[in-house]
């Protein structure tokens, strides 16, 4: 078993409640005891150790926290981690493989869709989760699909121009 916070909370109360938790994280399945007040972005930068999800407000406005579950993107700030027991997270380690970047990560580096970087991550994983569903978006679908996601370095033009960009990409690596 993998004890989440073993490094963190080493002399966390024994009477703190935990439950056990087994959540599969960019495919591998990880097994923890965890308090059930935990956060899933605080279980996924903490506990796991994969920073690449930000917190950014911690109140559902921003999305630097986006991740998928099942998929879907969700604001993992918002999100108790033991709501996603059983189920399937995806953070932005988990889209590039050990020798090519995924092309939603090409695109970004293309077309310079990012400054500081700090709101990549969301916008990329909000980009998959579009991408999967519409293979084919209008620059209308991108800008309404990342509406939940700010940035405030870039202006939005090349975020959007980056996903068009890695929307063809995957098209034609489908043909
Ligand atoms: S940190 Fe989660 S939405 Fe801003
Ligand atoms: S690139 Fe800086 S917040 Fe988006």
């Amino acid at each position: 078993m993998t004890s989440l916070f073993e490094e963190v909370t080493p002399d966390a109360p024994s009477d703190v409640p935990v439950r056990r938790v087994s959540i599969t994280v960019n495919g591998e399945r990880r097994t923890a005891d965890i308090e059930p007040r935990l956060l899933l972005a605080h279980m996924l930068r903490q506990g796991l150790n994969l920073t690449g999800t930000h917190t950014g407000c911690d109140t559902t406005n921003c999305g630097a926290c986006t991740v998928l579950f099942d998929g879907r993107p969700v604001k993992s700030c918002t999100m108790l981690a033991v709501q996603a027991d059983g189920h399937q997270v995806t953070t932005v380690e988990g889209l590039a493989t050990a020798s090519e970047l995924h092309p939603i990560q090409e695109g970004f580096k293309e077309e310079h869709g990012l400054q500081c970087g700090y709101c990549t991550p969301g916008m990329m994983l909000t980009a998959k989760a579009l991408l999967d569903e519409n293979p084919n978006p209008t620059e209308d679908d991108v800008r309404w699909a990342l509406s939940g996601n700010l940035c405030r370095c870039t202006g939005y033009q090349n975020i959007v121009k980056a996903v068009l960009w890695a929307a063809d990409k995957m098209r034609n690596q489908a043909d």
